[in-house]
Parts: structure tokens; C-alpha cells; sequence
């Protein structure tokens, strides 16, 4: 009887983790859609070996989620589509860099609660960066230099107790230099904006 209960909760859990899995996906299928150079990749719909076969997609250890996409290049034809990135919600690594992208920071880039490495440098992002930092606790690279972005360095990002690299130069930031007050900042890079102070 405890034999079959564990196996039956092991069977729950494996279940789980395909859908969880599927939905990320899904979630891939619908970005690659709207990619320019959809070409380039190799994300078979009728794959199931998305963890160990597609390009630039990254796999959590027991394969249960997506955490690691990296599309440098890859092309948007502008925007970054609306409800795509955004649904892999176990992300730890995201790199969109060099891909010509306009519009402002996504919004929906909140539910990204995971995190960590964030590279979208060379882009044409534009407007505002994100008022509250808090919502993505785990950053530790944050690289967005050589875009538009303008207004004033949010100073929720010194509550990111993990930062170690700060690079937002060649953007449109104006206002003070803000004393971010992080003393495990590796790198910190603001130059080229329209900082004062
Ligand atoms: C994974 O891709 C390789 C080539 O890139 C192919 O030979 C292999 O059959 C694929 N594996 C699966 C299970 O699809
Ligand atoms: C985020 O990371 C933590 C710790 O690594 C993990 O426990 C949690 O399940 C992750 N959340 C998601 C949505 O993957
Ligand atoms: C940022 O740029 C937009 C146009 O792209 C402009 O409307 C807005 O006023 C600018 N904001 C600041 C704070 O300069
Ligand atoms: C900013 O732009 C200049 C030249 O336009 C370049 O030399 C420099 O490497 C850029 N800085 C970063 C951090 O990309």
C-alpha cells in the first residue's frame, strides 16, 4: 500500500512537470512565430526532446522547466511579442541582445520572477526602465546598455542584494547619479547618459 501510494505520488509529480513543461513550449513555439530568423533554430513542434535538442533553450536539472533562453541576433521584426517570453516564468537567464527591438521595456517581464541574468544591450528599447526592481529578487546581471531608454535610474535597484553587474551606458537616463549603495557591484557602467551628480 506505501509502495503504491509513492508511486502514485511520483506519477503526480512526473505529470505535473510534463504540463508545466508543455506550457513552456507552447510558449516558445508561439515567440518562434514571430521571430525574423526563425530559420536559425531547430524547435521542432513534434520534439519531445525540447531539453536536450533545441537551440538556445535551456532545461531546469530534472527538466521540469525552462530556465535559460538565449536568442542573440535571432531578429524581431520590432516589439517583443506580446505573452511570449513572458509565460516561461521559471527563467534564470534571458538574452536578447543585438536584436534591433524597439518599444518600451515588456511589462509583463514581471513575471519573470526568477531572474537572474538579463542581457539586452544593442537593442532600441526606449522609455522609462521599470520602477520597481524588487519584483525580480534573484538579478545579478543586469545589461541593457546601448538602447534609449531615458528618465531616471529607478532606485528600487538597490534593493537587489545580489547585483553584481550594473551596465546601462549609451541610453538617454537623465537626472542624479543615484548612490545605489551596493558594495558587491563588480561592474557598474552609466556612462554615456545624461546623468548629473
Ligand atoms: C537530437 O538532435 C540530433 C541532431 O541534432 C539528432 O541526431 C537526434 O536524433 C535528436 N534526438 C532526438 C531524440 O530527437
Ligand atoms: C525559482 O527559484 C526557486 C529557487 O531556485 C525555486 O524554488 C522556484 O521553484 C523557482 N520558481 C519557478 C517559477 O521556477
Ligand atoms: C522619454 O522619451 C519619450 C519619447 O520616446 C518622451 O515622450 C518622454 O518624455 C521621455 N521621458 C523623459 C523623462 O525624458
Ligand atoms: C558605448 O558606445 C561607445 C561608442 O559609441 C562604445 O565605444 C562603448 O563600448 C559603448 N559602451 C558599452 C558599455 O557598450
Amino acid at each position: 500500500m506505501e509502495i503504491f501510494k509513492i508511486f502514485l505520488i511520483g506519477l503526480l509529480c512526473v505529470g505535473t512537470n510534463v504540463v508545466v513543461l508543455e506550457d513552456d513550449k507552447r510558449a516558445l513555439l508561439d515567440l518562434l512565430n514571430n521571430l525574423a530568423h526563425s530559420r536559425s533554430l531547430n524547435w521542432d513542434s513534434d520534439s519531445t526532446t525540447m531539453c536536450n535538442n533545441w537551440t538556445r533553450v535551456t532545461c531546469s536539472e530534472d527538466g521540469s522547466r525552462v530556465i535559460g533562453l538565449r536568442l542573440p541576433g535571432v531578429g524581431f521584426h520590432s516589439h517583443i511579442p506580446a505573452n511570449t517570453i513572458s509565460r516561461l516564468s521559471a527563467l534564470h537567464i534571458l538574452s536578447l541582445r543585438s536584436s534591433g527591438i524597439s518599444g518600451p521595456f515588456p511589462v509583463n517581464f514581471v513575471n519573470l520572477k526568477n531572474l537572474s541574468l538579463l542581457y539586452l544591450q544593442f537593442n532600441q528599447f526606449s522609455g522609462p526602465l521599470p520602477l520597481d526592481f524588487s519584483v525580480w529578487k534573484s538579478l545579478t546581471i543586469v545589461n541593457l546598455p546601448n538602447n534609449k531608454f531615458n528618465g531616471s535610474i529607478p532606485s528600487s535597484i538597490s534593493s537587489l542584494t545580489h547585483l553584481s553587474a550594473l551596465n546601462l551606458a549609451n541610453n538617454s537616463l537623465s537626472g542624479q547619479i543615484r548612490d545605489l549603495g551596493m558594495h558587491d557591484l563588480q561592474v557598474l557602467d552609466l556612462s554615456n547618459n545624461h546623468l548629473t551628480g
